[in-house]
């Protein structure tokens, strides 16, 4: 079987699930991972035959697309800042909005221009901490959660990306006390009330972590409660909390902030969606 006659069998196999642009970028993807042969290589070779290896392997993952596993944990990969971070199932992919929680962070700590201490709470990947790391070199990262399996895909990632980070494995709803004071506390935390679950595409749902996901009905602002209140704590004076939210809860936040007497603002993403906030203790 040539490289030109399996690209036909996955598309008549994807085509009713996937729309024909999605499905080209994707199969460049599998392709490059199975073949290692880059765009233009894939354009010269279309007539080469295949191995009986590369046939299995494009058969298991267009299965895998069809059962609606999204690409980065078939590849085992995905993109943050324009780096290449490992992911699997264990930790959420990594979403272009908290690429703009990031710049807000460093944007920040560049206008302090001095070494702070940073705290990324539900680091999964790590792709927060790690960014912050590169962008700042000088500061000092530190990164928490609740998941060892997540810790350990985001200890890797540090390694390969030469990202030097304290890790801490820590469920921040159990009275936690950090081991430090913090000049920036950052966090993209679960936030969709669970039942939201059903309406969300299968990819999300049926893969991603639900640990990373989800909250409660009745309390879903759970999480930035308990990590303004742990700031409180663990703020160094005139430190900055720095939240990624879901575009709705905006103002609900904005309200229990204020409540817990915190000075907060809000920034829209690209999109227009308010997307993030950054609070300071009044
Ligand atoms: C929305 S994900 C964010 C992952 C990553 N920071 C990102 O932005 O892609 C939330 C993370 O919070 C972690 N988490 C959930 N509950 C937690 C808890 N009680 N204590 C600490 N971390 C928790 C999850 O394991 C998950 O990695």
């Amino acid at each position: 079987m040539t490289l030109a006659e399996i690209k036909i069998s996955i598309k008549e196999l994807l085509r009713k699930k996937i729309d024909a642009i999605e499905l080209n970028s994707l199969l460049g993807m599998l392709i490059e991972e199975v073949t290692s042969w880059n765009r233009v290589q894939q354009v010269v070779e279309l007539n080469t035959p295949l191995t009986e290896l590369q046939i299995k392997k494009f058969n298991e993952y267009s299965q895998e697309l069809l059962n609606d596993k999204p690409i980065q944990y078939i590849l085992g990969k995905a993109w943050f800042m324009g780096v290449s971070y490992q992911v699997n199932e264990h930790v959420l992919i990594p979403r272009p909005e908290t690429e703009e929680l990031v710049e807000w962070v460093v944007e920040y700590a560049n206008i302090i221009g001095k070494p702070l201490q940073l705290l990324d709470i539900g680091t999964g990947s790590g792709c927060i901490a790690i960014s912050l790391k590169k962008a700042l070199p000088l500061c000092s990262v530190s990164g928490l959660d609740i998941s060892a399996e997540a810790l350990e895909m985001a200890k890797k990632n540090a390694v390969l990306l030469n990202a030097s980070i304290e890790w801490i494995e820590q469920d921040i709803l159990n009275n936690v006390v950090l081991p430090n004071t913090y000049d920036v506390i950052v966090s993209n935390p679960p936030y969709i009330p669970m039942r939201e679950k059903e309406n969300m595409q299968e990819q999300v749902k049926n893969y991603e972590p639900a640990i990373a996901l989800f909250v409660p009905n009745e309390d879903p602002l759970l999480f930035y409660r308990t990590i303004a209140q742990l700031a409180k704590k663990q703020l160094a004076p005139k430190g900055q909390l720095f939240f990624e939210i879901h575009y709705d809860q905006g103002k609900a936040i904005l309200n229990l902030l204020d409540e817990m007497h915190f000075h907060a603002e809000i920034r829209r993403d690209s999109f227009g969606k308010n997307r993030m906030i950054r609070a300071s203790l009044k």
